[in-house]
């Protein structure tokens, strides 16, 4: 999001929309967005006070979007990630190649008590290109899957549309994420949950993203 204003427009969209939660994952990605505990957190304070100061209800909670390298490696080890809800950390990883340290990493989180969630996996063309066989690997280890709504209205591409469609058919979806990055996106939301394919997710009884609203 480029101010706060836009995030607080958005989050109020979002609050109209029927949210009653919001999780804000900026990413963390060391030279691109140098993002950390000490600009997330504050963030997160200064937007629950805009939030309150403009009388809505919305619950605001906020973890990171981490680029999977070699600061990623080492936040693992000194047990120094952001995480949300249970323990969840959502991850990402290079778009054109897949780093080869992936299930060594998950192995170590998973040891550490971390539950890693793998962001968008419908985006990555060496998941598409092999298709769901490429995934069982990360699915065995107990990896989670955080699809991306706006790929199910072609926001990316056809493939990527395509992917989310067989991952979802498979019940391999666990959460579904906004990618929410400023209005432009905000407007492709509003049409990708009224799409089939979301609403067969939320019917599916397999998201976790309740899990986390107070009941
Ligand atoms: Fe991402």
């Amino acid at each position: 999001m480029s101010t706060e204003n836009e995030s607080l427009d958005i989050l109020t969209g979002l609050y109209h929309l029927g949210y009653k939660k919001a999780i804000t994952t900026p990413h963390i990605f060391n030279g691109v967005y140098n993002n950390s505990y000490d600009t997330i957190l504050p963030g997160l304070e200064r937007m629950k006070t805009a939030i309150k100061q403009s009388g809505i209800n919305l619950e605001l909670e906020a973890a990171a979007e981490y680029y999977f390298d070699e600061f990623f490696l080492k936040y693992i080890k000194n047990e120094t990630l952001l995480t949300f809800g249970d323990q969840y950390v959502l991850f990402e990883l290079p778009v054109m190649s897949k780093p080869h340290q992936v299930e060594d990493a998950v192995f170590e989180m998973t040891l550490k008590g971390y539950k890693p969630i793998l962001a968008h996996p419908e985006r990555y063309p060496f998941y598409q290109e092999p298709g769901l066989v490429s995934l069982e690997k990360l699915k065995s280890m107990g990896v989670l899957f955080q699809l991306n709504a706006l790929s199910l209205v072609g926001f990316y591409s056809p493939k990527v549309q395509k992917f989310a469609h067989q991952l979802i058919k498979n019940n391999w979806i666990d959460w579904v994420g906004s990618d929410m990055h400023n209005h432009r996106y905000f407007e492709s939301f509003k049409n990708a949950i009224q799409n089939n394919y979301y609403q067969k997710l939320c019917e599916s009884g397999n998201l976790l993203n309740n899990t986390l609203t107070k009941q």
